[in-house]
């Protein structure tokens, strides 16, 4: 009986488990059967040739400046030659490649149109640097939905952003397309671009596609030089650099594209363990890749393939699926096809990966735009334009509370970007226009409460003719308060814009000397596409506002924090050095064996003359520089104050797999509404690999009436504080760790500690 029994249990478990298994495979027949796009991409794919498929992985352009289309292109298309174009801004040449593609080409499959929308289209967002500095995600959501409305409307359906490069070198030009130095908050903001841009349907006319740029460790590049070379061990990479990528794909980024640098000797975009081990096999990503521009033949010069055949024949067996603008793939594909140097069977792959996202963005039913539906410079679009800008506004100095000033004040407008509306977009902004951008300069001439003197001083940020001070002095002394907008021209930063020195340029820093003189208090405003190192004259101006390049709205932005209307409220998103010799410098570095110890550190000038080898005691600093930066990392000022208490824990020994609970209540001690933006680091105090002295863990911006609190909570997994360990997995080790509520990554004065059990 209790035999029978056995079996007959045996055999029921048997049963289930095989009428689950066979649930199991139906469910899954069912799924790739009744998935309506996967079902289209094979049937579309079973009729192209092998020249088609190739077709599909070409993406052509031109570049910007150049206004005409080359006649063979349309040939090209005709043939199925060409998948994708990317600077194509005549409506009609657009309209005219798209007919062709949809009406003559064999299997009459739609381009799909892109270009460089980073910050905007017409109406123009601050930088991305500038963006990450509000640390607000819904502002950056908003921002990224209405470049979306505004591109997609002209024609473009897919961007090449958002760019999620790592940066701790604020030499490096491109820095100003990111969102600074920390995976976090480059995390949060990767998510926020992506559900912008891609809208709540992809399919929806008005959604972009987004491209997660570029993988991977552009950011990295040695000395900050663009195109350079990318040194990152395999920690440092899955704990750093890759984190805002893993963060892209799960908000479902449509696109990715390759970087120009070799990642340890092999360039990106022949990295088959980048390509396809992570972000294919572990991540899962169904999208596609493209290269950068060039980037596939580049690997020649980077001396990775001895001529465009290799080149290609090593991208495409990375699994890199279109090629920007070179055409070894079109050129060589076939042919290393025919010597089974790659299959056409791995070559379907690819062009799936590309059918899936056309047929995503609904192309194959609204392959053309109307032109006259182009939804540009939307109020609502200037509005949100405007408060990102102000959000990103980041207060660093402010002496005796010089700001905000009040409209008795008799001012003096100076400095060559006061009113400079080209400049002040910033980075990649090919369609966004002067005349329609608001300068600081004509936001105070259009309100007239207040007196103005204007006098630029320098034409441009690079001019070095003193020619212009006299006028400048002559306006600042008869005036109470000097506004100073000082910068880099846009041309400065972005691709290829590296710098050696980040001073401010041309005779800036000499004009700020002589205004200075004038004893009037100076207020620097300063419109640059990074940190700029302000050694020189820091003690020379009373206030400072870090602006970025605050696109078309940053006049009135500037204008209402200025003048008191609104609170800055933006933090930075990056550490602000003293001097280029403290670069790389981050605040998330390693403890080290010999951290400096701030009440023994002796500045070079103060060493005794012959003083003794060992004497100053030996910890990680510089002599001249020291160990701390102009501003940390978080860091902003606000026209109010913030009281931070009550912080607590829900447990000081978790355990792993729990949730984990920490409140503080913040109070606006101020005299006026203002936001604060509460951080909250951890350490992992010991690690079976070193761990970062501080981590951002999470934020939340709070608005406070004056007076007001609120309590900010936060809850994270233990999971959230796991790494990328020795054994190449994620790990949360057991052990010590320390958590901070946090005005910005120096602030120590809440500390919370817990055991991990
Ligand atoms: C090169 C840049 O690196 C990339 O970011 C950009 O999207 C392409 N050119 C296309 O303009």
């Amino acid at each position: 009986m209790k035999i029978y029994n056995r079996l007959s249990l045996l055999l029921i478990i048997f049963s289930v488990f095989l009428s689950c298994e066979s649930k199991n495979l139906d469910t899954s027949k069912k799924d790739i059967i009744e998935d309506p796009i996967e079902n289209k991409i094979d049937s579309i794919l079973s009729k192209m040739s092998l020249e088609e498929k190739i077709g599909q992985t070409a993406q052509r352009g031109k570049s910007s400046r150049v206004k005409e289309l080359p006649a063979d292109l349309k040939e090209a298309v005709r043939k199925g030659q060409i998948g994708s174009f990317l600077n194509i801004m005549n409506k009609n040449d657009a309209k005219e490649l798209q007919r062709i593609a949809v009406e003559e080409s064999p299997s009459k499959i739609p381009l799909i149109f892109a270009r460089d929308v980073i910050h905007g289209f017409k109406t123009i967002f601050p930088i991305p640097l500038g963006q990450a500095a509000s640390f607000n995600p819904l502002l950056v959501k908003e921002g990224s939905r209405v470049a979306a409305i505004e591109a997609s409307t002209s024609g473009i359906r897919w961007t090449f952003a958002p760019m999620l490069d790592i940066s701790r070198d604020p030499r490096w030009g491109r820095i100003a397309e990111s969102a600074g130095e920390d995976p976090y908050l480059t995390s949060v903001m990767a998510e926020a671009y992506i559900k912008g841009f891609q809208g709540e349907d992809l399919s929806s006319p008005t959604s972009m596609a987004a491209c997660a740029k570029h993988f991977i460790g552009y950011g990295a590049a040695e000395g900050g030089r663009d195109y350079n070379t990318a040194n990152i061990n395999e920690n440092l990479l899955h704990n750093t650099y890759l984190k805002p990528f893993k963060k892209a794909v799960e908000a479902g980024s449509a696109t990715f594209m390759t970087s120009f640098n070799e990642l340890n000797g092999v360039p990106a975009s022949a990295n088959k363990y980048i390509l396809k081990d992570i972000l294919r096999d572990e991540w899962g990503f169904d999208g596609f890749v493209v290269s950068d521009w060039n980037s596939i033949i580049e690997m020649v010069n980077h001396g990775f393939a001895k001529d465009e055949k290799e080149a290609a024949e090593k991208s495409i067996n990375a699994m890199l699926d279109m090629e920007m603008t070179s055409t070894s793939y079109h050129d060589h594909l076939k042919q290393l096809i025919n010597e089974g140097k790659f299959s056409e069977k791995q070559l379907d792959t690819i062009v799936k990966n590309i059918l899936r996202i056309k047929l995503r963005l609904g192309l194959f039913e609204n392959p053309y735009f109307d032109p006259n539906d182009a939804i540009l410079y939307d109020k609502k679009h200037l509005a949100s334009a405007q408060e990102t800008a102000t959000e990103s506004t980041v207060l660093l100095k402010n002496k005796n509370n010089l700001l905000p000033l009040n409209s008795k004040n008799k001012l003096a407008i100076i400095g060559p970007l006061a009113n400079a509306p080209h400049e002040q977009l910033g980075t990649w902004t090919f369609d966004g226009e002067k005349e329609h951008t608001i300068t600081p300069l004509k936001s105070f001439q259009q309100d007239d409460q207040y007196t103005i003197q204007y006098s630029e001083g320098l034409s441009y940020s690079r001019d070095k003719s003193t020619d212009g001070f006299g006028n400048a002095i002559k306006a600042a002394k008869s005036s109470d308060v000097i506004l100073f907008f000082a910068g880099e021209e846009a041309i400065l930063s972005g691709e290829a814009h590296s710098r050696a020195s980040i001073n401010l340029p041309g005779g800036q820093e000499d004009l700020i000397t002589e205004l200075h003189k004038t004893g009037k208090p100076i207020v620097l405003i300063v419109m640059a596409g990074r940190p700029i190192t302000l050694g020189n004259i820091i003690d020379k101006v009373d206030a400072v506002l870090m602006a970025w390049h605050p696109g078309t709205m940053g006049g009135p932005a500037l204008k209402n924090i200025i003048t008191g209307k609104v609170s800055p409220s933006g933090k930075l998103p990056i550490t602000w050095p003293k001097e280029v010799g403290q670069i790389p410098i981050h605040y998330n570095h390693k403890n080290t064996g010999r951290p400096v110890i701030p009440e023994e550190f002796v500045y070079m000038d103060s060493i005794p003359i012959a003083a003794w080898q060992s004497s100053l005691g030996n910890t990680s600093h510089y002599l001249d520089a020291g160990f701390l930066p102009q501003y940390p990392f978080g860091y902003g000022l606000s026209y109010s104050n913030f009281r931070y208490a009550d912080v607590s824990i829900s447990s000081t020994s978790p355990k792993i797999g729990d949730t984990i609970t920490v409140k503080a209540m913040i109070t606006n001690t101020g005299k006026i509404k203002a936001k604060e933006t509460v951080q909250l680091y951890f350490r992992d105090m010991v690690g079976s690999l070193t761990r970062p002295v501080k981590e951002l863990l999470r934020f939340k911006k709070v608005t406070l009436e004056a007076g007001a609190s609120k309590e900010v909570i936060f809850n994270f997994s233990t999971d959230d504080l796991a790494f990328y360990g020795p054994d190449k997995i994620w790990v949360t080790e057991p052990g010590d760790f320390k958590l901070w509520v946090s005005k910005h990554s120096m602030d120590e004065a809440n500390e919370l500690e817990f055991t991990l059990e």
